[in-house]
């Protein structure tokens, strides 16, 4: 998982910060350092191409000025339906939507930064798709996940078949990839898909508050610890402790590292003011 997957043609540097409109979301910057990124396309939140791409945009942005951290949200009662159904066709339409959903949902969960996904209502589909490629999903007590694309003869398109088996395993993914079956949040919590279910009214202030936490942590050391584990979960044991030892060496590049070690010494533990360098 890298920002590599953000298409060339949106590569930092050569995105103008006055083209930066959106029309299906939104961006908020928090005074606490969290990035709020809040789908609006409508009531359903159908990920359409247009929003697709949108969604790459942001992540752009969102690079190109990093934020502490990111919640990823949508709707109340549908926090997205999936990919727009209307937009399907034959192969070439495929063709195009599937790069396009690895893309959007890549580049978020490339972003060197926690990302967490507020789930109020359903995450369908490509919603469900997108929440699984943010690190840690918040769900109201009304979600829904799902990946109802078998019913409609197809499969998910979004990196359900790859996320969802590694973050449920992959008889449970196989079970709801090949039936379709919807999962209500207790279950959800109960296998992993969700990280904590709150009441609707405690959602976005659990996600803002669990943001702000962490954006006022060791930046860079959180950079370091996100791109070890990503990138070690799809290689062997061994090469994945080799990534840690690497990491490891770097951290102490940072200062930050210097910083936390210095205020541990002198008063004791989590008191560290971290400059995020
Ligand atoms: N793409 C395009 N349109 C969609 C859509 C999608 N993924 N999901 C819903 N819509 C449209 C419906 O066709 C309907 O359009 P209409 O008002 O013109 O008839 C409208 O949104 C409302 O949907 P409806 O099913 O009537 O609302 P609901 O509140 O009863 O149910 C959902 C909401 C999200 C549970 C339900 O629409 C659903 O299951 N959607 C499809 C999910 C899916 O299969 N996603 C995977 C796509 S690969």
């Amino acid at each position: 998982m890298c920002l590599e997957q953000i298409p060339s043609s949106l590569a930092v540097g050569i995105w103008q910060a006055d083209e930066m409109a959106y029309e299906l979301l939104t961006l908020e910057r928090r005074d606490d350092g969290v990035a709020v990124v809040t789908l609006a396309n409508g009531k359903v939140n159908p990920l359409s191409r247009e929003l697709l791409r949108e969604l790459c945009q942001v992540t752009v942005e969102l690079a190109a000025d990093l934020p502490g951290a990111v919640v990823l949200t949508g709707g109340e009662r549908i926090f997205a339906a999936g990919a727009d159904i209307s937009q399907f066709g034959g192969q070439e339409e495929a063709a195009e939507i599937g790069p396009l959903f690895h893309d959007a949902i890549g580049a978020f969960a490339a972003l060197p930064r926690f990302v967490i996904a507020a789930v109020s209502g359903y995450a369908l589909g490509g919603g469900c798709e997108l929440a699984l490629g943010c690190d840690y999903r918040i769900a109201s007590d009304k979600a829904v996940f799902g990946q109802p694309e078998i019913l409609l003869g197809i499969i998910p398109g979004g990196g359900g078949t790859q996320r969802l088996a590694r973050v449920v395993g992959p008889s449970k993914a196989k079970e709801m990839c090949l039936t379709g079956r919807q999962v209500k949040a207790d279950e959800a919590l109960q296998i992993g898909l969700a990280d904590e279910v709150v009441a609707p009214g405690e959602l976005h202030r659990r996600a803002l508050a669990l943001a702000a936490e962490v954006a006022k942590g060791a930046l860079q050391a959180q950079a370091i610890t996100k791109r070890v584990i990503d990138s070690g979960l799809s290689t062997s044991l061994n090469a994945g402790l080799a990534l840690e030892r690497e990491g490891f060496v770097e951290v102490f590049g940072t200062d930050d590292s210097q910083i936390g070690v210095a205020s541990f010494l002198a008063h004791g533990p989590g008191k560290a003011e971290f400059t995020g360098a």
